[in-house]
């Protein structure tokens, strides 16, 4: 069995989303879910869904010790980032080379880096006038948002809509993608 860690720090969605998708295969499943944020909606989804999740601090992200213990409890062989909001530190990248990944809600590298995600990410892409957005999951370093692109698509963005219309469209994609991307790439695991 191949076992995915989740890292998400607001409502989980995608975290739930993902766990859905992987609930009845016989090579996957989501072991567990980190997170910085102890009042975030993952921690009811997840126990909707029967996995454990647990709270550490930015310190001890940052300094990798606690965290990997956990990882390593639960068999971690992919770290799947879905609305993480805290940078990933050496110590993880180091223990973890080319199995983090992350999904970006635009088309990086517009709207990428510091203090561009969740909601700040749409309210850009609407202020620029832009035409289309999308969603982006790629390898994870130790910039913001500068891995190695995985997968992309892409969606319009009308005259009319609002950053929340933005968003549910954004929100569309991830959850019809990313499940199926981390599959396939899962599967070079196995191969
Ligand atoms: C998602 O749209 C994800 O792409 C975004 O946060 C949202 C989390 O939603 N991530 C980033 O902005 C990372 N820079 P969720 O908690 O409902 O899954």
């Amino acid at each position: 069995m191949i076992h995915i860690a989740i890292f998400a720090s607001g409502s989980g969605s995608n975290a739930e989303n993902i766990a859905r998708y992987f609930s009845k295969s016989e090579t996957v499943k989501v072991a567990v879910v980190l997170s910085n944020n102890r009042n975030a909606g993952v921690h009811a989804r997840m126990k909707k869904s029967g996995i454990p999740s647990f709270v550490f601090s930015r310190e001890e992200f940052a300094a990798g010790g606690a965290v990997l213990a956990k990882l390593d409890e639960y068999d971690t062989d992919l770290i799947v980032l879905a609305g993480f909001m805290n940078k990933i530190s050496a110590p993880l990248l180091e223990a973890y080379p080319g199995k983090i990944i992350n999904i970006h809600p635009a088309l990086l590298p517009k709207y990428g880096g510091k203090g561009m995600y969740g909601m700040h990410v749409h309210e850009a892409v609407v202020a620029a006038g832009e035409k289309e957005t999308g969603i982006t999951i790629h390898y994870v370093n130790e910039q913001y948002d500068e891995g190695t692109v995985i997968f992309q698509a892409k969606c319009p963005v009308l005259q009319s809509d609002t950053p929340e219309m933005v968003a549910t469209k954004v929100h569309a994609l991830e959850y019809a993608y990313y499940p199926k991307v981390i599959e396939d790439l899962l599967a070079t695991f196995l191969s």
